[in-house]
C-alpha cells in the first residue's frame, strides 16, 4: 500500500491510557512491530494529543490531531466526515473514549446515567453511522468498540457504565450483520481491569483482590488491549466479526 493509500484509523480517547496504547500500536511503523497506519488521534483537548503525535512521528509513524468531545453528536459526526473528506478514506474506527460516574443504582442521578450513556454508547453509534458509507464504498472497514467485562457480567455501582458497555455489544453485533457483506467487520474488545488513570484511585486492596481473580495473577496493561485491537483491526481479520473478545487475564472466561 502506498503512502497516499495508507490505511487511516480514527481512535477516540487517544490522549492517555488504553487509547494512547492503541494509537501508538496502530501508528508505529510495521518494522517496529506496529500497524503502519495513519492514526487520527481524538480527545477533548489538543494539548496531550500533540505530545502523542510528536512521539509517534519521532518513531517514524504518522498521526494527526482532532480535538472533539465525543459527547457532542454533531461535532463527532463532523470530525469523522472531515477525516473522510481530507484523507479520502477511513479504514479503522476504534470507539475507545469512555468515562465512569459510579454510584449505587438507588442513588444514581439522571445526569450520571445520561452522561455515561452519551459518552460511552451514543458516541459509538454516531461515529459508526458517520463512517459506514466510506467503509462500504471502499469495501473495507474495521470497527472496534471498547466495552468492558462490566458490561458482560455486571458490576455493583456501575448500572450506567455496564448498561452502556452491554449496549455496545448489541450495537456491534447488529453492525456486523448489516455491514459484513460489504467487507466491514465490527467487534468488541472487552477489557478486564487495566492499570490506567480510570482505575488509579482504587485502593491497593481492591487491586490485589482483582488480580487474584484473574488466571494470570496480574492486572492488565494498556498494551494488552492494544494487541487485541491491532489484530481485530488488521487486514488479516476479515473473517472475525460480531465477536466479543474479553481481554481480562481469564477473569471472566466468558
Ligand atoms: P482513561 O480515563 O485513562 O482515558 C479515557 C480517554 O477518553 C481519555 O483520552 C479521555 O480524554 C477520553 N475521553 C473521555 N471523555 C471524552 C469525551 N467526552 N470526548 C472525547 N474524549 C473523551 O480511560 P482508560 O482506562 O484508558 O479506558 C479507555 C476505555 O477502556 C474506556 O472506554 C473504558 O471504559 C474502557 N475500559 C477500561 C478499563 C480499565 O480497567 N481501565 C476496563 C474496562 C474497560
Amino acid at each position: 500500500m502506498t503512502e497516499t493509500a495508507m490505511r487511516v484509523a480514527f481512535v477516540t480517547g487517544a490522549s492517555r491510557g488504553i487509547g494512547r496504547a492503541i494509537s501508538t500500536r496502530l501508528a508505529m511503523p510495521v518494522e517496529k512491530g506496529g500497524g503502519g497506519r495513519h492514526v487520527v488521534l481524538v480527545s477533548r483537548s489538543a494539548g496531550p494529543l500533540e505530545d502523542l503525535r510528536s512521539s509517534i512521528e519521532a518513531e517514524g509513524g504518522s498521526a494527526s490531531v482532532c480535538a472533539c468531545d465525543v459527547g457532542d453528536r454533531a461535532a463527532l459526526a463532523a470530525a469523522v466526515e472531515g477525516v473522510v473528506k481530507e484523507r479520502g478514506r477511513l479504514d479503522i474506527l476504534v470507539n475507545n473514549a469512555g468515562i465512569t460516574r459510579d454510584n449505587l443504582m438507588l442513588r444514581m442521578s439522571d445526569a450520571e446515567w445520561d452522561e455515561v450513556i452519551g459518552v460511552n454508547l451514543t458516541s459509538a453509534f454516531v461515529a459508526i453511522r458517520a463512517s459506514a458509507r466510506a467503509m462500504m464504498k471502499q469495501r473495507f472497514g474495521r470497527i472496534v468498540n471498547i466495552a468492558s467485562t462490566s458490561g458482560i457480567v455486571g458490576n455493583a455501582g456501575q448500572a450506567n457504565y455496564a448498561a452502556a458497555k452491554a449496549g455496545l455489544v448489541g450495537l456491534t453485533k447488529t453492525i456486523a450483520r448489516e455491514l459484513g457483506s460489504k467487507g466491514v467487520t465490527a467487534n468488541v474488545v472487552a477489557p478486564g481491569f487495566i492499570e490506567t488513570d480510570m482505575t488509579s484511585n482504587l485502593p491497593p486492596s481492591v487491586k490485589e483482590q482483582v488480580s487474584s481473580m484473574t488466571a494470570t495473577s496480574r492486572l492488565g496493561k494498556p498494551e494488552d488491549i492494544a494487541a487485541a485491537v491491532a489484530y481485530a483491526s488488521s487486514d488479516d481479520a476479515g473473517f472475525l466479526t460480531g465477536q466479543v473478545i474479553c481481554v481480562d487475564g481469564g477473569m471472566t472466561m466468558c
